[in-house]
Protein backbone atom coordinates (compact mmCIF):
# COMPACT_ATOMS: atom_id res chain seq x y z
CA UNK A 1 0.00 0.00 0.00
CA UNK A 2 1.28 3.29 -0.80
CA UNK A 3 0.92 6.57 0.98
CA UNK A 4 1.85 10.32 0.63
CA UNK A 5 3.85 12.57 3.29
CA UNK A 6 2.80 15.86 2.53
CA UNK A 7 4.47 18.97 4.49
CA UNK A 8 1.74 21.76 4.29
CA UNK A 9 1.59 25.72 4.66
CA UNK A 10 2.34 26.05 1.28
CA UNK A 11 1.34 28.21 -1.08
CA UNK A 12 1.25 26.72 -4.41
CA UNK A 13 2.76 28.75 -7.55
CA UNK A 14 3.82 28.08 -11.41
CA UNK A 15 2.28 26.36 -14.11
CA UNK A 16 0.87 22.68 -14.66
CA UNK A 17 -0.43 21.21 -17.67
CA UNK A 18 -3.77 19.33 -17.75
CA UNK A 19 -4.14 15.64 -19.07
CA UNK A 20 -6.71 14.02 -21.00
CA UNK A 21 -9.97 13.60 -19.80
CA UNK A 22 -10.38 10.81 -17.98
CA UNK A 23 -14.02 10.51 -18.17
CA UNK A 24 -13.43 10.74 -21.86
CA UNK A 25 -10.41 8.49 -21.75
CA UNK A 26 -12.35 5.69 -19.92
CA UNK A 27 -15.37 5.59 -22.50
CA UNK A 28 -13.12 6.30 -25.88
CA UNK A 29 -10.86 3.35 -25.23
CA UNK A 30 -13.48 0.79 -24.89
CA UNK A 31 -15.42 2.37 -28.01
CA UNK A 32 -12.62 1.38 -30.09
CA UNK A 33 -14.01 -1.80 -30.09
CA UNK A 34 -16.41 -0.96 -32.37
CA UNK A 35 -13.98 0.48 -35.08
CA UNK A 36 -12.84 -2.14 -37.36
CA UNK A 37 -9.39 -0.70 -38.37
CA UNK A 38 -7.24 1.41 -36.01
CA UNK A 39 -7.44 4.12 -34.00
CA UNK A 40 -4.89 6.38 -33.35
CA UNK A 41 -6.13 7.94 -29.80
CA UNK A 42 -3.66 11.53 -28.51
CA UNK A 43 -3.84 12.89 -25.06
CA UNK A 44 -4.81 9.48 -23.23
CA UNK A 45 -3.87 10.00 -19.50
CA UNK A 46 -1.42 7.58 -18.07
CA UNK A 47 -3.78 6.96 -15.09
CA UNK A 48 -4.50 3.24 -13.73
CA UNK A 49 -8.33 2.75 -15.13
CA UNK A 50 -6.87 4.19 -19.02
CA UNK A 51 -4.19 0.68 -17.96
CA UNK A 52 -6.61 -1.52 -16.98
CA UNK A 53 -8.86 -0.67 -19.98
CA UNK A 54 -6.34 -1.48 -22.53
CA UNK A 55 -5.15 -4.59 -20.99
CA UNK A 56 -8.67 -5.41 -20.74
CA UNK A 57 -8.99 -4.62 -24.84
CA UNK A 58 -5.98 -6.83 -25.58
CA UNK A 59 -7.07 -9.63 -24.01
CA UNK A 60 -9.66 -9.56 -26.34
CA UNK A 61 -7.26 -9.69 -28.89
CA UNK A 62 -6.82 -5.95 -29.76
CA UNK A 63 -3.40 -4.55 -31.07
CA UNK A 64 -2.50 -1.78 -28.70
CA UNK A 65 0.78 -0.02 -29.61
CA UNK A 66 1.84 3.11 -27.93
CA UNK A 67 3.19 5.88 -30.16
CA UNK A 68 4.28 7.99 -27.55
CA UNK A 69 3.40 7.99 -23.60
CA UNK A 70 -0.07 9.68 -24.06
CA UNK A 71 -0.45 8.58 -28.10
CA UNK A 72 -2.28 4.93 -28.43
CA UNK A 73 -3.13 2.83 -30.96
CA UNK A 74 -6.07 0.84 -30.81
CA UNK A 75 -7.00 -1.78 -33.53
CA UNK A 76 -9.90 -4.03 -32.70
CA UNK A 77 -10.49 -5.91 -36.05
CA UNK A 78 -9.45 -9.34 -35.16
CA UNK A 79 -11.35 -9.26 -32.04
CA UNK A 80 -14.59 -12.19 -31.70
CA UNK A 81 -15.31 -12.76 -28.23
CA UNK A 82 -17.74 -10.81 -27.02
CA UNK A 83 -17.10 -12.17 -23.51
CA UNK A 84 -14.99 -10.17 -20.78
CA UNK A 85 -13.34 -12.54 -18.20
CA UNK A 86 -10.59 -10.38 -16.82
CA UNK A 87 -13.45 -9.56 -13.74
CA UNK A 88 -11.09 -8.38 -11.03
CA UNK A 89 -10.28 -5.84 -13.89
CA UNK A 90 -13.62 -5.03 -14.47
CA UNK A 91 -14.59 -4.44 -10.65
CA UNK A 92 -11.73 -2.31 -9.92
CA UNK A 93 -13.49 0.57 -12.15
CA UNK A 94 -16.88 2.14 -13.23
CA UNK A 95 -16.09 2.69 -16.28
CA UNK A 96 -15.88 -1.03 -17.93
CA UNK A 97 -19.27 -1.06 -17.84
CA UNK A 98 -18.75 0.91 -21.24
CA UNK A 99 -17.56 -3.01 -22.67
CA UNK A 100 -21.34 -3.78 -22.57
CA UNK A 101 -22.75 -1.05 -24.94
CA UNK A 102 -19.13 -1.06 -26.90
CA UNK A 103 -19.62 -5.07 -27.31
CA UNK A 104 -22.99 -5.05 -27.78
CA UNK A 105 -22.80 -2.29 -30.33
CA UNK A 106 -20.25 -4.95 -32.12
CA UNK A 107 -21.52 -8.01 -32.15
CA UNK A 108 -25.30 -7.58 -30.85
CA UNK A 109 -24.11 -9.41 -27.93
CA UNK A 110 -21.87 -8.83 -24.29
CA UNK A 111 -20.60 -10.26 -21.46
CA UNK A 112 -19.13 -8.47 -18.43
CA UNK A 113 -18.96 -8.99 -15.01
CA UNK A 114 -20.63 -5.94 -12.95
CA UNK A 115 -18.94 -2.90 -12.92
CA UNK A 116 -17.20 -1.46 -9.53
CA UNK A 117 -15.55 2.37 -8.85
CA UNK A 118 -16.25 4.58 -6.21
CA UNK A 119 -18.29 3.90 -3.47
CA UNK A 120 -21.22 6.69 -3.18
CA UNK A 121 -23.75 4.45 -1.62
CA UNK A 122 -25.96 2.30 -4.59
CA UNK A 123 -25.18 3.37 -8.32
CA UNK A 124 -27.74 1.47 -10.47
CA UNK A 125 -27.38 0.64 -13.95
CA UNK A 126 -30.97 0.22 -14.94
CA UNK A 127 -31.32 2.97 -17.25
CA UNK A 128 -28.24 1.63 -19.29
CA UNK A 129 -30.55 -1.81 -19.23
CA UNK A 130 -33.25 0.16 -20.03
CA UNK A 131 -31.81 1.62 -22.97
CA UNK A 132 -30.03 -1.29 -24.63
CA UNK A 133 -33.64 -2.88 -24.12
CA UNK A 134 -34.74 -0.12 -26.13
CA UNK A 135 -32.56 -1.18 -28.84
CA UNK A 136 -34.02 -4.56 -28.48
CA UNK A 137 -31.59 -6.77 -26.25
CA UNK A 138 -32.42 -8.84 -23.56
CA UNK A 139 -30.22 -8.53 -20.34
CA UNK A 140 -29.99 -10.62 -17.26
CA UNK A 141 -27.33 -10.40 -14.40
CA UNK A 142 -26.78 -13.43 -13.14
CA UNK A 143 -23.80 -14.42 -10.19
CA UNK A 144 -22.82 -10.89 -11.05
CA UNK A 145 -22.37 -10.82 -14.78
CA UNK A 146 -24.46 -8.55 -17.24
CA UNK A 147 -25.34 -10.74 -20.39
CA UNK A 148 -26.84 -8.53 -22.90
CA UNK A 149 -28.29 -10.50 -26.63
CA UNK A 150 -29.69 -9.31 -29.55
CA UNK A 151 -32.36 -11.89 -31.15
CA UNK A 152 -30.24 -11.18 -34.37
CA UNK A 153 -29.28 -7.22 -34.06
CA UNK A 154 -29.64 -3.92 -32.59
CA UNK A 155 -32.66 -2.05 -33.61
CA UNK A 156 -32.36 1.87 -33.35
CA UNK A 157 -35.34 3.63 -31.13
CA UNK A 158 -36.22 6.15 -28.71
CA UNK A 159 -34.64 5.97 -25.36
CA UNK A 160 -35.88 8.70 -22.47
CA UNK A 161 -33.75 8.39 -19.68
CA UNK A 162 -35.64 8.85 -16.38
CA UNK A 163 -32.57 10.42 -14.79
CA UNK A 164 -29.64 12.44 -16.23
CA UNK A 165 -26.87 9.70 -16.53
CA UNK A 166 -23.51 9.82 -17.66
CA UNK A 167 -23.06 6.34 -18.31
CA UNK A 168 -26.05 5.48 -19.49
CA UNK A 169 -25.75 7.76 -22.52
CA UNK A 170 -22.44 6.57 -23.26
CA UNK A 171 -23.46 3.52 -23.16
CA UNK A 172 -26.83 3.51 -24.92
CA UNK A 173 -24.81 5.94 -27.44
CA UNK A 174 -22.17 3.13 -28.10
CA UNK A 175 -24.57 0.30 -29.04
CA UNK A 176 -26.63 2.38 -31.10
CA UNK A 177 -23.89 3.66 -33.36
CA UNK A 178 -23.96 0.33 -35.59
CA UNK A 179 -27.60 -0.12 -35.14
CA UNK A 180 -30.13 -0.46 -38.04
CA UNK A 181 -32.16 2.82 -38.46
CA UNK A 182 -31.87 5.90 -36.02
CA UNK A 183 -32.49 6.24 -32.11
CA UNK A 184 -33.04 9.08 -30.32
CA UNK A 185 -31.96 9.89 -26.66
CA UNK A 186 -33.94 12.29 -24.90
CA UNK A 187 -32.57 13.55 -21.43
CA UNK A 188 -29.46 12.76 -21.99
CA UNK A 189 -25.88 13.79 -19.67
CA UNK A 190 -24.22 17.13 -21.49
CA UNK A 191 -20.84 16.52 -20.34
CA UNK A 192 -17.95 17.42 -22.37
CA UNK A 193 -16.71 13.87 -22.51
CA UNK A 194 -20.19 12.68 -23.25
CA UNK A 195 -19.68 15.37 -26.43
CA UNK A 196 -16.13 14.01 -26.52
CA UNK A 197 -17.37 10.42 -27.08
CA UNK A 198 -19.73 11.57 -30.05
CA UNK A 199 -16.98 13.39 -31.61
CA UNK A 200 -14.63 10.59 -31.72
CA UNK A 201 -17.22 7.82 -32.58
CA UNK A 202 -18.07 10.36 -35.47
CA UNK A 203 -14.49 10.64 -36.38
CA UNK A 204 -14.39 6.92 -36.92
CA UNK A 205 -17.34 7.27 -39.32
CA UNK A 206 -20.64 7.57 -36.55
CA UNK A 207 -23.49 9.61 -37.25
CA UNK A 208 -24.23 11.28 -34.05
CA UNK A 209 -25.80 14.41 -34.06
CA UNK A 210 -26.77 16.95 -30.89
CA UNK A 211 -24.03 15.55 -28.39
CA UNK A 212 -24.57 18.12 -25.61
CA UNK A 213 -27.61 19.11 -26.13
CA UNK A 214 -31.35 17.86 -25.10
CA UNK A 215 -31.72 15.48 -27.66
CA UNK A 216 -28.79 13.26 -29.35
CA UNK A 217 -29.80 11.88 -32.60
CA UNK A 218 -27.72 8.50 -34.21
CA UNK A 219 -27.60 6.82 -37.40
CA UNK A 220 -26.72 3.79 -37.41
CA UNK A 221 -24.10 3.08 -39.64
CA UNK A 222 -22.17 -0.27 -40.86
CA UNK A 223 -18.76 0.11 -40.04
CA UNK A 224 -16.57 2.25 -38.05
CA UNK A 225 -13.17 2.49 -40.57
CA UNK A 226 -10.67 4.19 -37.91
CA UNK A 227 -8.73 7.27 -37.64
CA UNK A 228 -7.35 9.97 -35.36
CA UNK A 229 -8.51 11.83 -32.48
CA UNK A 230 -7.00 13.86 -29.28
CA UNK A 231 -8.87 13.47 -26.33
CA UNK A 232 -10.15 17.00 -24.77
CA UNK A 233 -8.37 18.07 -21.50
CA UNK A 234 -9.52 17.07 -18.12
CA UNK A 235 -12.31 19.39 -16.55
CA UNK A 236 -11.88 17.99 -13.14
CA UNK A 237 -7.81 17.80 -13.14
CA UNK A 238 -7.76 21.62 -14.16
CA UNK A 239 -10.20 22.72 -11.73
CA UNK A 240 -8.58 20.34 -8.89
CA UNK A 241 -5.49 22.50 -9.70
CA UNK A 242 -7.20 25.67 -9.22
CA UNK A 243 -8.92 24.76 -5.61
CA UNK A 244 -5.47 23.88 -5.04
CA UNK A 245 -3.83 27.62 -6.12
CA UNK A 246 -7.31 29.31 -4.19
CA UNK A 247 -7.20 27.17 -1.08
CA UNK A 248 -3.32 27.49 -0.62
CA UNK A 249 -3.65 31.21 -1.14
CA UNK A 250 -0.75 30.81 -3.68
CA UNK A 251 -1.03 31.45 -7.79
CA UNK A 252 -1.04 29.09 -10.53
CA UNK A 253 -1.61 28.99 -14.16
CA UNK A 254 -3.34 25.83 -15.67
CA UNK A 255 -2.44 25.01 -19.25
CA UNK A 256 -4.14 23.01 -21.52
CA UNK A 257 -8.08 23.77 -20.82
CA UNK A 258 -11.12 24.39 -22.60
CA UNK A 259 -12.06 27.69 -20.72
CA UNK A 260 -15.70 27.19 -21.69
CA UNK A 261 -15.97 23.94 -19.54
CA UNK A 262 -14.52 25.41 -16.74
CA UNK A 263 -17.13 27.93 -16.62
CA UNK A 264 -19.23 26.16 -13.97
CA UNK A 265 -15.89 26.09 -11.79
CA UNK A 266 -15.10 29.27 -11.88
CA UNK A 267 -18.30 31.16 -11.40
CA UNK A 268 -17.93 29.63 -8.19
CA UNK A 269 -14.29 30.30 -7.50
CA UNK A 270 -14.96 34.07 -8.42
CA UNK A 271 -17.77 33.74 -5.67
CA UNK A 272 -15.54 32.80 -3.20
CA UNK A 273 -13.26 35.36 -3.66
CA UNK A 274 -10.50 34.26 -5.98
CA UNK A 275 -9.26 35.85 -9.07
CA UNK A 276 -9.45 33.31 -12.12
CA UNK A 277 -8.07 34.90 -15.09
CA UNK A 278 -9.24 33.38 -18.56
CA UNK A 279 -7.06 33.64 -21.53
CA UNK A 280 -6.82 31.46 -24.80
CA UNK A 281 -6.23 27.87 -23.28
CA UNK A 282 -5.26 28.61 -19.96
CA UNK A 283 -6.50 29.94 -16.50
CA UNK A 284 -4.49 31.71 -13.73
CA UNK A 285 -6.01 31.73 -10.16
CA UNK A 286 -4.81 33.77 -7.08
CA UNK A 287 -7.11 35.38 -4.48
CA UNK A 288 -5.98 38.41 -2.71
CA UNK A 289 -8.46 38.19 0.24
CA UNK A 290 -10.06 35.76 2.74
CA UNK A 291 -12.05 33.04 0.69
CA UNK A 292 -15.29 34.22 1.10
CA UNK A 293 -18.57 31.62 2.32
CA UNK A 294 -20.77 30.58 -0.49
CA UNK A 295 -23.29 28.08 -0.81
CA UNK A 296 -23.22 24.91 -3.36
CA UNK A 297 -25.35 22.51 -5.24
CA UNK A 298 -23.62 19.88 -7.50
CA UNK A 299 -25.89 19.05 -10.45
CA UNK A 300 -25.32 17.19 -13.95
CA UNK A 301 -23.41 19.78 -16.47
CA UNK A 302 -23.65 22.84 -16.97
CA UNK A 303 -24.49 22.87 -12.79
CA UNK A 304 -21.51 22.71 -10.78
CA UNK A 305 -19.46 19.03 -11.32
CA UNK A 306 -20.02 16.46 -8.39
CA UNK A 307 -16.58 15.58 -8.84
CA UNK A 308 -15.09 18.79 -7.70
CA UNK A 309 -17.11 18.36 -4.61
CA UNK A 310 -15.04 17.35 -2.15
CA UNK A 311 -12.03 19.86 -3.56
CA UNK A 312 -14.59 22.71 -3.18
CA UNK A 313 -16.11 21.02 0.18
CA UNK A 314 -12.11 20.94 1.98
CA UNK A 315 -11.50 24.87 0.54
CA UNK A 316 -14.93 25.83 1.86
CA UNK A 317 -13.50 24.94 5.69
CA UNK A 318 -11.23 27.46 5.28
CA UNK A 319 -13.55 30.26 3.86
CA UNK A 320 -14.94 32.97 6.34
CA UNK A 321 -18.45 32.51 7.65
CA UNK A 322 -20.82 29.07 6.87
CA UNK A 323 -21.15 27.33 4.01
CA UNK A 324 -23.64 24.77 2.68
CA UNK A 325 -22.69 22.42 0.38
CA UNK A 326 -25.42 20.16 -1.14
CA UNK A 327 -24.89 16.77 -3.20
CA UNK A 328 -27.41 16.74 -5.92
CA UNK A 329 -25.96 13.70 -7.81
CA UNK A 330 -24.88 10.81 -5.23
CA UNK A 331 -26.50 9.97 -2.16
CA UNK A 332 -23.15 9.67 0.05
CA UNK A 333 -20.52 11.50 -1.42
CA UNK A 334 -19.59 13.21 1.71
CA UNK A 335 -17.81 9.94 3.36
CA UNK A 336 -14.29 12.16 3.76
CA UNK A 337 -15.80 14.82 5.58
CA UNK A 338 -14.54 12.63 8.78
CA UNK A 339 -11.19 12.41 7.38
CA UNK A 340 -11.24 16.32 6.78
CA UNK A 341 -12.47 16.53 10.81
CA UNK A 342 -9.71 14.51 11.69
CA UNK A 343 -7.24 17.69 10.60
CA UNK A 344 -9.68 20.10 12.22
CA UNK A 345 -12.50 20.76 10.11
CA UNK A 346 -15.73 21.86 11.44
CA UNK A 347 -17.82 20.10 8.91
CA UNK A 348 -21.81 18.33 9.96
CA UNK A 349 -22.87 16.15 7.34
CA UNK A 350 -26.56 15.14 6.94
CA UNK A 351 -27.70 13.26 4.37
CA UNK A 352 -26.85 14.91 0.97
CA UNK A 353 -25.93 18.67 3.16
CA UNK A 354 -22.68 19.09 4.50
CA UNK A 355 -22.70 22.47 6.59
CA UNK A 356 -19.18 23.92 6.89
CA UNK A 357 -17.51 26.23 9.45
CA UNK A 358 -14.81 27.87 8.45
CA UNK A 359 -11.92 27.40 10.80
CA UNK A 360 -8.25 29.47 9.77
CA UNK A 361 -6.17 26.33 9.50
CA UNK A 362 -6.22 22.64 9.42
CA UNK A 363 -3.64 20.63 11.01
CA UNK A 364 -2.13 17.48 9.62
CA UNK A 365 -3.06 14.23 10.46
CA UNK A 366 -3.15 10.70 9.11
CA UNK A 367 -6.27 9.76 6.77
CA UNK A 368 -7.20 7.81 4.66
CA UNK A 369 -8.38 8.40 0.80
CA UNK A 370 -11.71 6.26 0.45
CA UNK A 371 -12.10 7.47 -2.69
CA UNK A 372 -10.37 9.67 -6.05
CA UNK A 373 -11.95 12.90 -5.69
CA UNK A 374 -12.08 12.44 -2.07
CA UNK A 375 -8.80 11.65 -1.82
CA UNK A 376 -7.36 14.56 -3.98
CA UNK A 377 -9.36 16.86 -1.36
CA UNK A 378 -7.17 15.18 1.71
CA UNK A 379 -4.19 16.55 -0.40
CA UNK A 380 -5.61 19.79 -0.45
CA UNK A 381 -6.49 20.12 2.72
CA UNK A 382 -2.94 18.79 3.36
CA UNK A 383 -1.23 20.96 1.37
CA UNK A 384 -2.60 24.04 3.68
CA UNK A 385 -2.36 22.28 6.71
CA UNK A 386 0.10 23.20 9.47
CA UNK A 387 2.35 19.98 10.23
CA UNK A 388 2.43 16.62 8.43
CA UNK A 389 -0.50 14.51 6.87
CA UNK A 390 -0.22 10.92 5.78
CA UNK A 391 -2.59 9.89 3.15
CA UNK A 392 -3.05 6.51 2.95
CA UNK A 393 -4.81 4.11 0.20
CA UNK A 394 -3.77 6.98 -2.72
CA UNK A 395 -4.16 4.23 -5.55
CA UNK A 396 -7.53 5.64 -6.01
CA UNK A 397 -6.04 8.76 -6.62
CA UNK A 398 -3.80 7.55 -9.02
CA UNK A 399 -6.65 6.09 -10.93
CA UNK A 400 -7.52 9.45 -12.04
CA UNK A 401 -4.91 11.92 -11.60
CA UNK A 402 -1.69 11.12 -13.90
CA UNK A 403 1.52 11.93 -12.48
CA UNK A 404 -0.28 14.05 -9.40
CA UNK A 405 2.94 13.91 -7.26
CA UNK A 406 5.24 15.63 -9.67
CA UNK A 407 2.71 17.81 -10.74
CA UNK A 408 1.79 19.23 -7.21
CA UNK A 409 5.83 19.36 -6.69
CA UNK A 410 6.13 21.25 -9.75
CA UNK A 411 4.18 24.02 -8.11
CA UNK A 412 5.85 23.53 -4.75
CA UNK A 413 4.62 21.31 -3.01
CA UNK A 414 6.80 20.10 -0.40
CA UNK A 415 5.28 15.74 -1.07
CA UNK A 416 6.57 12.38 -0.82
CA UNK A 417 5.33 8.98 -2.02
CA UNK A 418 5.57 5.78 -0.22
CA UNK A 419 5.71 2.47 -0.59
CA UNK A 420 5.22 -0.01 1.84
CA UNK A 421 6.26 -2.75 -0.50
CA UNK A 422 9.97 -3.37 0.06
CA UNK A 423 11.01 -3.36 -3.44
CA UNK A 424 9.56 -0.16 -4.27
CA UNK A 425 11.00 1.86 -0.89
CA UNK A 426 10.85 6.07 -0.84
CA UNK A 427 9.90 6.84 -4.62
CA UNK A 428 10.71 10.61 -4.20
CA UNK A 429 9.46 11.44 -7.58
CA UNK A 430 11.53 14.51 -9.45
CA UNK A 431 9.73 18.38 -9.53
CA UNK A 432 10.10 20.02 -12.81
N1 LIG B 1 -28.21 6.51 -11.96
C1 LIG B 1 -29.32 5.71 -11.88
N2 LIG B 1 -29.46 4.71 -12.82
C2 LIG B 1 -28.55 4.50 -13.80
C3 LIG B 1 -27.42 5.33 -13.87
C4 LIG B 1 -27.27 6.33 -12.94
O1 LIG B 1 -30.16 5.87 -10.99
O2 LIG B 1 -28.76 3.58 -14.60
C5 LIG B 1 -28.04 7.59 -10.99
C6 LIG B 1 -26.77 7.44 -10.14
O3 LIG B 1 -26.98 6.60 -9.04
C7 LIG B 1 -26.49 8.87 -9.76
C8 LIG B 1 -26.94 9.65 -11.00
O4 LIG B 1 -27.83 8.79 -11.70
O5 LIG B 1 -27.27 9.24 -8.67
C9 LIG B 1 -25.83 10.08 -11.94
O6 LIG B 1 -24.99 8.98 -12.24
P1 LIG B 1 -24.19 8.85 -13.61
O7 LIG B 1 -24.71 7.65 -14.33
O8 LIG B 1 -24.20 10.16 -14.31
O9 LIG B 1 -22.74 8.56 -13.08
P2 LIG B 1 -21.73 7.48 -13.61
O10 LIG B 1 -21.86 7.31 -15.08
O11 LIG B 1 -21.77 6.28 -12.75
C10 LIG B 1 -19.89 9.24 -14.21
C11 LIG B 1 -18.45 9.47 -13.85
C12 LIG B 1 -18.34 9.91 -12.42
C13 LIG B 1 -19.18 11.18 -12.21
C14 LIG B 1 -20.62 10.96 -12.67
C15 LIG B 1 -21.46 12.21 -12.63
C16 LIG B 1 -17.28 7.93 -15.26
C17 LIG B 1 -16.53 6.67 -15.39
N3 LIG B 1 -17.72 8.24 -14.05
O12 LIG B 1 -20.35 8.22 -13.33
O13 LIG B 1 -16.97 10.22 -12.22
O14 LIG B 1 -19.19 11.51 -10.84
O15 LIG B 1 -20.62 10.46 -14.03
O16 LIG B 1 -20.90 13.21 -13.42
O17 LIG B 1 -17.44 8.66 -16.22
C18 LIG B 1 -15.03 10.57 -10.94
O18 LIG B 1 -14.47 10.86 -12.01
O19 LIG B 1 -14.51 10.75 -9.82
C19 LIG B 1 -16.37 10.01 -10.99
C20 LIG B 1 -16.92 9.41 -9.96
Amino acid sequence: MDKYIIRGNNKLYGDVVVSGAKNSAVAIIPAALLVEGKCVIENVPDINDTKLLLGILKNLGAEILFLDTTTVSVDCTHVNVFCVSDYESVRKMRASYYLVGALLGRFGKAKVGMPGGCDFGVRPIDQHIKGFERLGAKVDIEHGIINAAAEDHLVGSNVYFDGISVGATINVMLAAVRAEGQTIIENPAKEPHVVDVANFLNAMGADIRGAGTDIIKIRGVKTLYGGNYAIIPDQIEAGTYMVAAAATGGKVTVKNVIPKHMDCISVKLREAGITVDEHDDCLTVYRDCCISRLNLKTLPYPGFPTDMQPQFTTMLCLAQGTSVVTEGVFDHRFKYVDELRRMGALADVDGRICVVNGIKKFTGAAVKACDLRAGVALMIAGLCADGVTEITDVEFIERGYENIVYKFKGLGANITKISEEPDKQISEIKAV
